[in-house]
């Protein structure tokens, strides 16, 4: 169903590696919802992956971009406002990516070089994104941005290692940029702390079946979906949340309230 959200809207999402990303749920709902939009991914990423498929579904032009570039950001928002003939209303980050998890190395291990890597990939460039934004004001006035956060920023989950450290700074940033955004443009910043989901960089932690199926015990609703998650980003982008800024918005079914469950007791039970 459509409510015509977006309507009008022009905007810039990143992330969509394949049908299973959250960035694609999130595309697939903006162009229903109205919106028009570019798509962009790193270089890399897009010779393996799909995105010429949602790009024809959406209507949308793709744009690569590694978004530790300066270089490469700076010509993903001047052509897209020249694609989408206008400012940028909304803007999804929605990357992520640790090289000490690639190759399994425990935490405390840390593989220096690497642990730069995945703060740069993962909260670095979100940074990077709206200072490029900021400095071509590329953003309209009351845009929204909206990065893809999870509870390890708040909570030691063992296996989510540095990119626990990346989140806590993606969120940080989050209010930081917020502040000087909103005082400039009326443009907020929010993060979104969404359920485990079964996609390329959540599957790709060790033990993520298992934190999936127990999260999914101990949150009142189950967990949320990537189409939930697009839904929320949605309403975000949206004029309906236009006074919310600076903000860790948990998405997680109650996961982040919820002690124990009722269910999870009952494996524990000697009877
Ligand atoms: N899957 C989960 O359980 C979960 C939970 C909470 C938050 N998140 C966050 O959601 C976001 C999207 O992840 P996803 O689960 O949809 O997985 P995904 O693997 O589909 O998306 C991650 C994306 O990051 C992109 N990327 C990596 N390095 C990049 C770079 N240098 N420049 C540009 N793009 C780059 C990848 O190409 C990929 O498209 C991430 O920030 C992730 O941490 C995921």
């Amino acid at each position: 169903m459509s409510y015509n959200l977006l309507k009008g809207k022009r905007g810039i999402i990143s992330g969509a590696l394949d049908a299973n990303s959250i960035a694609w749920k999130v595309a697939e709902k903006a162009h229903e919802e109205g919106a028009t939009f570019t798509l962009t991914n790193a270089p890399i990423a897009m010779r393996m992956g799909e995105i010429a498929q949602l790009a024809e579904k959406t209507g949308s032009k793709i744009i690569p971009a590694d978004a530790t570039s300066m270089d490469d950001l700076k010509n993903l928002f001047v052509q897209s406002q020249e694609i989408l003939g206008g400012k940028i209303d909304f803007v999804l980050h929605s990357i992520g990516m640790s090289p000490n998890i690639r190759k399994n190395i425990p935490y405390p291990e840390l593989h220096y070089d690497f642990f730069m890597k995945s703060v740069d990939v993962s909260a670095l460039s979100f940074h990077k994104m709206m200072s490029t934004a900021y400095q071509l004001d590329a953003m309209s006035e009351w845009g929204s941005v909206v990065g893809l956060s999870y509870i390890a920023a708040q909570r030691t989950l063992s296996f989510y290692s540095d990119m626990a450290d990346a989140k806590a700074m993606l969120e940080s940033i989050a209010r930081s940029f917020g502040y000087h955004y909103g005082k400039h443009r009326h443009v907020r910043v929010n993060t979104i702390s969404q359920s485990p989901t079964k996609t390329t960089a959540g599957g790709g932690i060790k033990g993520f079946e298992e934190f999936h199926e127990y999260a999914n015990k101990l949150s009142p609703l189950g967990n949320a979906s990537a189409e939930d998650c697009a839904n929320y980003c949605i309403l975000m982008f949206s004029d309906y949340s236009k006074m919310v800024t600076m903000q860790n918005l948990y998405h997680d079914g109650g996961y982040s309230m919820t002690g124990i469950t009722n269910e999870l007791m009952e494996q524990f039970s000697k009877k």
